[in-house]
Order: C-alpha cells, then sequence, then structure tokens
C-alpha cells in the first residue's frame, strides 16, 4: 500500500515535469566486480552527464585481490573465469587487457590416505578412464551441466535487448522456467540422482569439486553446484596482470568518483515532492552525508556483514537473513611435502591441484600450484621437487603442524580470511529481493542462487536495465514473460 502511494508520487512529479530527466546522482556501494560493473553499466544507460559515487571501505575489486610474494603478484580471491562468462570478456576487450595464458595442470582429488581421482594428459584417456570408473554417470553429468549452460547463456541476449527482472526468481525462471528456480530450492545431490549420476560418482567426484569452490557439502543447491562443476571441466581462464583490474579499469573508463569510506546507513528523505536517499559514511577523514536519486547496494548484506543500516522506509528494509561462509585462503612460498599424497620421491609427483575429497578429517579444501598474474612467453611451472608458490584453501587458518604436514620445508605463508560465499544451508526459502524501494537496488543477492565473479557481472547489467527501464517506465522491459519465444519472432 505504502509502495503503491509512494509510486503514485513519483509518477505524478515525473509527468508534470514534461520528459523525465535522468536522475542527476548515483551512488553505487561496494567497488568490487558487482559495483565497478553497475557503475559502467549505469553509465551506459543513462550517459555521461550523471554523477556515479562509488564508495569504497576496503580496496577496489573486494573480492578479487592479489598478493605479492618475491616480487610477483598471484590471485588471491577469485583466481578463474569461465570461456562462457561473456561479460567478463567484454569487458576485458573494451579495457584493452588481455586472457592470461593458461598454463597446463593436472588435478587429483586426495580423500586423506590416497588419490583417488587422477587427471592424465591425454584427454581420451581421461574420459576412459572416467567412464571406466564411473560408467554413466559422467555423461549424464556432461548432458545436464551442458543443457543448463546453455540455458544461462540466454541472458546475455535478453540483457542485450534490454530486458530486465525486477527478482533473480523471474531472472531465472525466464532462463530455464520452474525448473531453473527448483535448482536454487534442491540439493545438488538430489538433483544429479534425478537425472540418474550414482551415488558413487556424486560422493567420489562432484563432493570434492563442489567444496573446492565453496567449501560446502552436496547439500548446497543444485544451480550453485552446477557453476562450481561448469568450472571444473576446464575451459578457464583468468586475467593478465591480476582479474582486479577489470574493476580498477571500468571505474576509471566510467570517471566514477571513488569516495574511500564506509557507507553506515541510508535514509529515505522526501523533500518538496521528491524522493532522495541520504547516505551516512564514515572513513579516516569522518563522517559525511550525501544525497542521492538512486543507490545501488553491490555488497552481500547478512547479520554482522557489511552493516548497513537503512532508515525511514516504509515498509521497512528489514535484515536480509543467512550468513556468509568464512574461507582461509593461504599462499605458501615452499617446497610441497609429496610423501603426504603417497609420493615419497618429490620428482615424480605429477599434480598441480589436489582437490579434497568429502572427508571431514581433511584439514584443507584445495591446494593449488599457482601462477603469477603476468605470465610470460617463456613462463614454465616449477618442476615438482622445486619451491613452488601454493594456495591452499581452508576452513580454519593452518595451524604449523599442519602446515608442516603439507609442505616440507616453506619460505614464507601469507593469509587472507575472506567471507567468501553465502553459507547456503543458512538460507532463505527465497531469494533476497532485488528492488528495495524505488530508485534503491540491491545487487548482491543473486550469489544466493550461485556466487561467481559473472553473476555478480549478471546482476550488475541486470539492476542497470532495471533501474533504467523504471526510470523511464519502460514496463514492457522488465520481467516479459516468453522472451525466448517473443525474441525469435522480433528478430
Ligand atoms: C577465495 C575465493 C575464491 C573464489 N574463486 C572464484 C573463482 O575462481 N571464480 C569465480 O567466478 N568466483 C570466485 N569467487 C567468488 C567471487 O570472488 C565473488 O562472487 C565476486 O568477486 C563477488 O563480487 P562482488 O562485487 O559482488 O562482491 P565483493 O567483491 O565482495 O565486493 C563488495 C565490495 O564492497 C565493499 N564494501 C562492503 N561493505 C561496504 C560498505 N558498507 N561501504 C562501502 N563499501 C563496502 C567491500 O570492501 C568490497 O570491496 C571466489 C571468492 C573467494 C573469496
Ligand atoms: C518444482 O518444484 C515443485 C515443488 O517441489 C514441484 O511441484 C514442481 O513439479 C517442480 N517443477 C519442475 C518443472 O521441476
Ligand atoms: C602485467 O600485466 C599488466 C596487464 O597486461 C601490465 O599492465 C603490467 O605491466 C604487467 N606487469 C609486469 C611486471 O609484466
Ligand atoms: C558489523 O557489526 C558486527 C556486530 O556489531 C561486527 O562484529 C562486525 O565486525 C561489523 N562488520 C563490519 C564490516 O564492520
Ligand atoms: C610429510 O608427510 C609424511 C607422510 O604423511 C609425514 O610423515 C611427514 O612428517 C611430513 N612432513 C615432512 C616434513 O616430511
Amino acid at each position: 500500500m505504502a509502495v503503491a502511494l509512494l509510486l503514485m508520487c513519483y509518477l505524478a512529479t515525473a509527468s508534470s515535469e514534461g520528459a523525465p530527466s535522468p536522475p542527476e546522482r548515483i551512488a553505487v556501494v561496494g567497488a568490487g566486480i558487482g559495483g565497478s560493473a553497475v557503475a559502467h553499466f549505469l553509465q551506459q544507460q543513462f550517459g555521461p552527464q550523471v554523477q556515479i559515487d562509488v564508495y569504497e571501505a576496503d580496496s577496489i575489486g573486494g573480492r578479487l585481490a592479489t598478493i605479492t610474494v618475491n616480487n610477483q603478484q598471484y590471485e588471491f580471491g577469485s583466481a578463474t573465469i569461465h570461456s562462457l562468462n561473456l561479460h567478463m570478456q567484454d569487458f576485458v576487450k573494451l579495457l584493452g587487457l588481455k586472457q592470461r595464458r593458461e598454463v597446463a595442470g593436472k588435478a587429483a582429488i586426495f580423500n586423506g590416505e590416497q588419490l583417488v581421482l587422477e587427471e592424465t594428459d591425454w584427454y581420451l584417456l581421461n574420459l576412459f578412464r572416467l567412464w571406466w570408473h564411473y560408467g554413466i554417470s559422467f555423461l549424464r553429468l556432461q548432458m545436464w551441466l551442458e543443457e543448463m549452460m546453455e540455458k544461462f547463456m540466454r541472458i546475455y541476449k535478453y540483457q542485450a535487448h534490454g530486458y530486465a527482472f525486477s527478482s533473480v526468481d523471474e531472472l531465472l525462471h525466464s532462463l530455464g522456467g520452474e525448473r531453473f528456480i527448483n535448482l536454487t530450492r534442491r540439493s545438488v545431490a538430489e538433483s544429479l540422482l534425478e537425472v540418474g549420476v550414482t551415488q558413487r560418482f556424486i560422493d567420489e567426484v562432484i563432493a570434492a569439486v563442489v567444496r573446492a569452490s565453496y567449501a560446502q557439502p552436496l547439500t548446497i543447491p543444485a544451480f550453485a553446484g552446477a557453476m562450481s562443476l561448469a568450472g571444473a571441466q576446464g575451459n578457464m581462464w583468468a586475467v593478465e596482470g591480476g582479474n582486479k583490474l577489470v574493476c580498477t579499469e571500468l571505474l576509471k573508463l566510467t570517471k566514477a568518483n571513488v569516495i574511500r569510506a564506509r557507507v553506515t546507513g541510508i535514509a529515505l528523505l522526501s523533500t518538496e515532492g521528491k524522493m532522495l536517499y541520504q547516505l551516512r559514511h564514515e572513513s579516516d577523514g569522518g563522517h559525511g552525508l550525501d544525497t542521492y536519486d538512486m543507490v545501488i547496494v553491490a555488497t552481500p548484506q547478512y547479520q554482522g556483514g557489511s552493516n548497513i543500516s537503512f532508515e525511514n522506509f516504509e515498509p521497512s528494509v528489514v535484515e536480509l537473513p543467512g550468513t556468509y561462509h568464512r574461507i582461509v585462503a593461504s599462499v605458501v612460498h615452499g617446497y610441497l611435502n609429496s610423501s603426504y599424497f603417497g609420493f615419497p620421491e618429490p620428482k615424480l609427483f605429477p599434480f598441480s591441484s589436489v582437490l579434497a575429497a568429502d572427508n571431514p578429517d581433511l584439514f584443507f579444501n584445495s591446494l593449488d600450484n599457482i601462477c603469477p598474474v603476468n605470465v610470460s612467453a617463456s613462463f614454465r611451472r616449477k618442476q615438482p621437487q622445486e619451491a613452488a608458490v601454493w594456495r591452499v584453501l581452508s576452513q580454519r587458518p593452518l595451524e604449523k603442524p599442519q602446515l608442516k604436514t603439507l609442505f616440507r620445508s616453506y619460505y614464507s605463508v601469507q593469509t587472507r580470511d575472506w567471507a567468501a560465499y553465502p553459507h547456503y544451508a543458512s538460507a532463505l526459502k527465497e531469494l533476497p529481493p532485488i528492488v528495495l524501494h524505488d530508485n534503491l537496488f540491491y545487487l548482491s543477492g543473486i550469489e544466493w542462487a550461485a556466487s561467481s565473479v559473472e553473476m555478480s557481472a549478471v546482476a550488475a547489467k541486470n539492476v542497470a536495465l532495471l533501474a533504467f527501464n523504471r526510470w523511464f517506465q519502460h514496463h514492457e522491459k522488465i520481467d516479459q514473460k516468453d522472451l525466448m519465444h517473443k525474441l525469435k519472432t522480433e528478430l
């Protein structure tokens, strides 16, 4: 009711002024990939005259971050991007950046005693081996993933035609109908069993992949599970110089005002029939207040998360339920203890990645021999007996004895504690809303469907289109049904 009244006020003011003008000032909270991308897309939609202020409490890039070891930089947060992630590909082209060359490496799954699944160089042999081990499960998984990816890719077409969705459910429904929405509500294990993947394959292979990407068990939603499995299929890339360059360069291109401050509150102000949002923010330089026509919240909202309070909203903007999952990244420069993995002779250890099987006794989730963000043509991976840079992801900080188990010896260890992804078990029957108020949008809720760099970019484009379509009342471009069919006949 209150929303309807506000909307009527707003429609009245807009029409009394003739052709509506674009918003004058927009605030974006958070300069991760979500915030940087939305600043860029908002400018594309509304034009260069709109002032866009981007607030960042910590560092530009957010969960895209690098760490320096021995004068070389390495990815500390999100490391890889799928080849079908088209927004990220577009950004790299637009910004004149390069995709980093992939350095081949093999992976294996470790169950605490031995390596249970080893990847070989030869793709066919690999396939044969998987077939021999797991039979039809492997093919069923491939088909399931391919169908999902194909449907997911529809989003790029919808967005290219300016269509937006007012909720994550609407967005998913337009891509894959009710089935897609169901994939956010049922576990990945359940969904795979249903398409005929065997329990054994799920327990031995899928569990390790899901654990390495989301640090959580097979109870995570099928949609998120599919995203992590797609990542395990190969065809991954990264940005030369570091993934976070996409954020810094997008903000430069947009000429957004980057304000180094933490936003602590957003209040609704109503002056002279005009609705404005007042942002409270604080930094070392003190406190500040600024007003905006539109605000995009591009950082996760959860209890104990970014702590933004919403004031004067009627109905109130409620605190969103759920928590985020902690992951510790340790970047270790040292000598791997290959004995621990059953290879007493270091030279013979052939793997560059080890995923932990679903065994609660294992104190790490994954271990990767990582390459610097700048890889020259002559770069080669370190031999297994040489000192190398490894990234270990674990639930808790690694203790000395654990480090001594994984590494014969090491020169340095640097750690970072991440609030990494939604803790899916703490959910949420419903996915979080996108529209918090007329011109106040929440971008990061999409992570409850799946958390990845590209999902944030997709959400950014959706929010920019939604904000634009709502501002200029292009209602026909919001939540359109049957878009697949509509776009086919329109073209
Ligand atoms: C260890 C790790 C590995 C990962 N691996 C991958 C991977 O391989 N592939 C992949 O696709 N994804 C991966 N992810 C997930 C991916 O990093 C995230 O989904 C994505 O980066 C989220 O981007 P975002 O912009 O939505 O959020 P964030 O990057 O979290 O950005 C939010 C920003 O808002 C700022 N902020 C927060 N509160 C406030 C406030 N009150 N005021 C102002 N600023 C504020 C934060 O400092 C932050 O910079 C990984 C994540 C982690 C942690
Ligand atoms: C989605 O889930 C609901 C509830 O479990 C079920 O009734 C419905 O048949 C499912 N739809 C599809 C298309 O799977
Ligand atoms: C790393 O790559 C980035 C992007 O291509 C480039 O700007 C930078 O100069 C490179 N750094 C080194 C040390 O080669
Ligand atoms: C948010 O508030 C909680 C509890 O008041 C606090 O523990 C947490 O550190 C705060 N988060 C940030 C990012 O300031
Ligand atoms: C390496 O692993 C083996 C086997 O688990 C273990 O006995 C040894 O203590 C570990 N550490 C070193 C430094 O060899």
